[in-house]
């Protein structure tokens, strides 16, 4: 992770965070910084007037949503995109990693959660499947072969990745995160988040790992929709009627669809 975004990442866990430390930290990278810009000013946070600095972004948007914004941008940049091909898996990690944010945020209003754990789940509905993005980045034929192992012996891909590389994207994802020094929460959750719970009944745990499964079609350029393989407890205890996954699935859709004109706007073919 850029060590601009790991700063921008501990300030703002910080209890005495500053919104001048973070614009100031942001603004030592301009490739950042006017990414950031950009972001604030599309149609996805429909803002009345220009946004043209980031202290203003910062009293708009707050600094957890700029932090979070932040983030996104780095998790797209920390990939080398060059071929069409990666582009396009690059693109379908975004669409994955927001329409799980979408769905984790909507779970976290319908069961009541706090704000603190809506935050929570928000960062880590965005970094769950980092450890997917580095697979396949650093990796590229070794992943390839990851999803055929998985395909031809009808096995997860977790199976496969645990078979094959001797561990999983979510261990991976957790031993990133331990790395940028992202809180010990986090850090558990990222590793959990394909289940299973080991008898933990977390709410926070169940409604990432239900982001997740309502959103790993977006993986193959799908509409949202629940994968199979989900812990039956966690579906259990979200106790969502037809009527409410509809709605679920509506607000993923928008959301979406408001990420793809986003990731045009931060892609590296941008
Ligand atoms: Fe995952
Ligand atoms: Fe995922």
């Amino acid at each position: 992770m850029p060590n601009v975004t790991e700063k921008v990442l501990r300030e703002t866990e910080s209890p005495d965070a500053s919104a001048a430390n973070v614009e100031k930290l942001i603004s030592t990278d301009q490739s950042l910084a006017s990414k950031v810009l950009r972001v604030v000013n599309s149609a996805y946070y429909g803002l009345p007037g220009q946004v043209s600095n980031l202290s203003q972004a910062i009293v708009i948007l707050g600094m957890q949503q700029v932090r979070n914004m932040v983030l996104g941008v780095s998790a797209i940049g920390m990939m080398k995109a060059k071929t069409p091909r990666q582009i396009e898996q690059l693109r379908l990690f975004w669409l994955h990693s927001f329409g799980a944010t979408a769905a984790a945020t909507f779970f976290a209003d319908a069961k009541k959660l706090s704000p603190k754990d809506k935050e929570i789940v928000f960062v880590a509905g965005l970094l769950h499947d980092i450890g997917k993005l580095f697979l396949f980045s650093n990796f590229t034929q070794t992943y390839d072969q990851v999803t055929g192992y998985a395909a031809t012996k009808n096995v997860s891909e977790e199976e496969a990745e645990s078979f094959l590389l001797g561990m999983n994207h979510a261990e991976i994802a957790a031993e990133m995160a331990q790395m940028w020094k992202l809180p010990e929460n986090i850090c558990k959750l990222l590793k959990s988040h394909e289940g299973d719970f080991e008898g933990s009944s977390d709410p926070v745990l169940y409604v990432l790992h239900l982001a997740d499964y309502a959103t790993k079609y977006l993986y193959s350029g799908t509409e949202a929709q629940f994968a199979p393989g989900y812990q039956q407890e966690a579906f259990d205890w979200l106790g969502f009627d037809e009527a409410k996954m509809a709605e679920l699935f509506e607000h993923v859709a928008t959301k979406v669809e408001d990420a793809s004109t986003l990731f045009g706007m931060v892609s590296p073919a941008a």
